[in-house]
């Protein structure tokens, strides 16, 4: 019997060059905004880049390389080695110098407190099993005005739809595990002491066959995906916009927050 842990890192590091390509993960208007965010923490102006910036669960290094050019250091992080390899591969073919990479994840992270001007993470928080404890270390080693990006894919205000939504991908990719709906995130980001400033979302459309192909869901799971989806109640058909293959539409938010005011206790 396997750990969580164990079986992140054996979905992903089999499978981080189709990451790379990948074109839900390569592109996106998640993936420009949060760019812009990004230059905007940077603190750019016609002087060389002087900020830092750590991106948690990097996967494949997107939202590294989309920030890298404001930055004179970005950390691109992961527990699994392999995705970490196709970061370095491709930040050398990017001449991007600036991106480093460590093995590790986001409720353990490395580093002193106060050590980043952006600490920013993308479609990865589904897979955190300590996500509170995560938060509160994106917190710990971020500077005082610095600032904290969070994108994921979101779960559904609603329970049914919310229930039908975590249920395929669970079947799709034993690693998920929780799409966090908007109040969740609100929540969780209160508690572990951000103020959020903006949040913004897409619509995400998840063409079935590369979104099961991409985690090698086995035949039998794809089947029981597609008998959940075919027999859904109408509710959950609108709330998901299942279409007839199985594709499907969620969202994509972004959060952008910064360290909450602390107040002296009197
Ligand atoms: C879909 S990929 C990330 C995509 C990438 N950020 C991008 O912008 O394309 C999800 C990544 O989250 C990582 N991950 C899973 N659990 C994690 C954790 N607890 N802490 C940090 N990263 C984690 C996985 O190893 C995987 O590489």
């Amino acid at each position: 019997m396997s750990t969580h842990e164990q079986t992140v890192l054996a979905q992903f590091d089999a499978q981080a060059r189709a990451y790379l390509t990948s074109a839900v993960h390569a592109q996106g208007p998640d993936l420009v905004r949060a760019q812009e965010l990004a230059r905007h923490a940077a603190g750019q102006t016609a002087a060389a880049p002087a900020a830092a910036a750590l991106d948690v669960g990097c996967g494949a290094g997107h939202l590294s390389f989309a920030i890298a050019p404001d930055f004179a250091r970005v950390v691109a992080l992961d527990p699994a080695p392999g995705m970490l390899a196709v970061v370095r591969d491709a930040a050398a073919a990017r001449h991007l110098p600036q991106i480093e990479t460590v093995e590790a994840a986001g409720d353990r992270l490395p580093f002193a407190d106060e050590s980043f001007d952006l600490v920013c993470s993308r479609k990865s928080a589904h897979h955190w099993r300590r996500i509170e404890a995560a938060l509160r270390e994106m917190r710990r080693v971020l500077k005082p005005g610095g600032h904290l990006l969070m994108i994921d894919t979101e779960g559904e205000e609603d329970p049914l739809a919310d229930t039908h939504l975590q249920t395929i991908e669970l079947l799709r990719d034993r690693s998920h595990v929780r799409s966090h709906a908007p109040r969740q995130w609100q929540a969780m980001l209160a508690a572990a002491g951000f103020t959020v400033t903006a949040h913004e979302t897409w619509p995400l459309r998840l063409e079935f066959a590369s979104w099961v192909e991409r985690m090698r869901t086995p035949p039998d799971a794809v089947a029981m995906i597609r008998r959940l989806q075919t027999e859904a109640p109408a509710e959950v058909r609108q709330a998901l916009g299942y279409e007839e293959d199985g594709s499907f539409t969620i969202r994509t938010g972004l959060y952008w927050a910064s360290p909450a005011q602390e107040f002296p206790c009197i």
